[in-house]
């Protein structure tokens, strides 16, 4: 069977070398694509991605990608930003001295491409013809094994390279959302279209806003030892603690959950419960 890398940039009109990254929506009203769970019109998102791979005649949503010419697609990782720029972050341009990074902001629910001068760490975002600047809260762009690709039952397909365990005879798969101000990891069923996560003590089921987890790497499962070596994948935070991803038998089939760094134990969702268990559980780990 025939495989093809298939790709909707949502900029049609507007892709021209000078023009890139202003967003005019103009012309050509709805395109019939959704961008962040909303239509897209024609030219309204100059540098979103939507990466597919085609098997004739269907279309399987691999990842979400920003352009960065007219021919290369860099597939995102969004991290939020704290004031230092990662060794990993993605330069778009300079001006003059200044570098410029690649960067998000998100306002109403949309998510917002722009630069990060590195020296008065600002971004500025275009939209609608003008420019916005905003010193805080807002996302950077980073190289990254690890991607997060937005899942909606009724139009995706569960990733290929989607990591998933065996919870009896279902698969299971690592995925994530925000809540409030926090990023939370916990385990997706497919069956049921439910993400299950604990947060504040209990546990949660969403249907909507979910993030699945890709990498193009080698994985394993490791017995945790009380240290997070390096190649352990952080699936979220919530405020100063990060959360990596782990799973544990409960009670007698594994269930994927989140560890907790501060307090390195791993907490999963059961029954609308969280169980909470300091030993005998396993990290995620990604190998070379
Ligand atoms: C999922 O996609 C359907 C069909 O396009 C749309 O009606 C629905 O609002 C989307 N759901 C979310 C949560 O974005
Ligand atoms: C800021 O984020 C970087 C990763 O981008 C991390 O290494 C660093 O520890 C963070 N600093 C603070 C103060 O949170
Ligand atoms: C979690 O708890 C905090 C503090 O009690 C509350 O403000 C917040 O709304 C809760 N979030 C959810 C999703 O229940």
């Amino acid at each position: 069977m025939k495989l093809f890398i298939f790709l909707i940039s949502f900029s049609v009109s507007l892709a021209t070398q000078d023009q890139c990254g202003i967003s005019i929506v103009n012309s050509g009203g709805p395109t019939g694509l959704i961008f962040n769970g909303e239509l897209a019109e024609d030219s309204q998102w100059p540098w979103a991605a939507a990466v597919y791979l085609k098997y004739g005649e269907k279309r399987n949503f691999l990842c979400s990608g920003t352009l960065i010419s007219g021919q290369s697609v860099l597939t995102d990782q969004f991290i939020p930003f704290n004031g230092t720029f990662p060794r990993n972050a993605v330069q778009g341009g300079y001006e003059g001295t200044v570098k410029l990074f690649v960067g998000r902001k998100t306002i109403d629910g949309k998510h917002l491409l722009g630069k990060i001068a590195d020296t008065l760490k600002i971004i500025y975002v275009p939209y609608f013809a003008k420019e916005y600047e905003f010193e805080d809260d807002f996302d950077i762009l980073i190289l990254s094994d690890i991607g997060w690709t937005s899942f909606n039952s009724s139009i995706d397909q569960i990733p290929s390279d989607a990591i998933s365990i065996n919870e009896d005879n279902l698969k299971t798969y690592v995925a994530r959302r925000k809540i409030d101000k926090d990023v939370v990891v916990g385990k997706f069923n497919p069956m049921l279209n439910s993400l299950s996560v604990t947060y504040n003590g209990t546990e949660f089921k969403f249907s909507d806003g979910i993030e699945i987890m890709t990498t193009n790497k080698p994985h394993k499962w490791i017995p945790f030892t009380g240290t997070f070596p390096s190649n352990a994948v952080q699936g979220g935070y919530e405020g100063a603690a990060k959360l990596y991803v782990g799973r544990v038998r409960h009670p007698t089939k594994y269930i994927i959950g989140k560890v907790v760094d501060t307090t390195r134990t791993i907490s999963v969702g059961f029954f609308d419960k969280e169980f909470k268990y300091k030993n005998s559980f396993e990290i995620l780990v990604l190998e070379n």
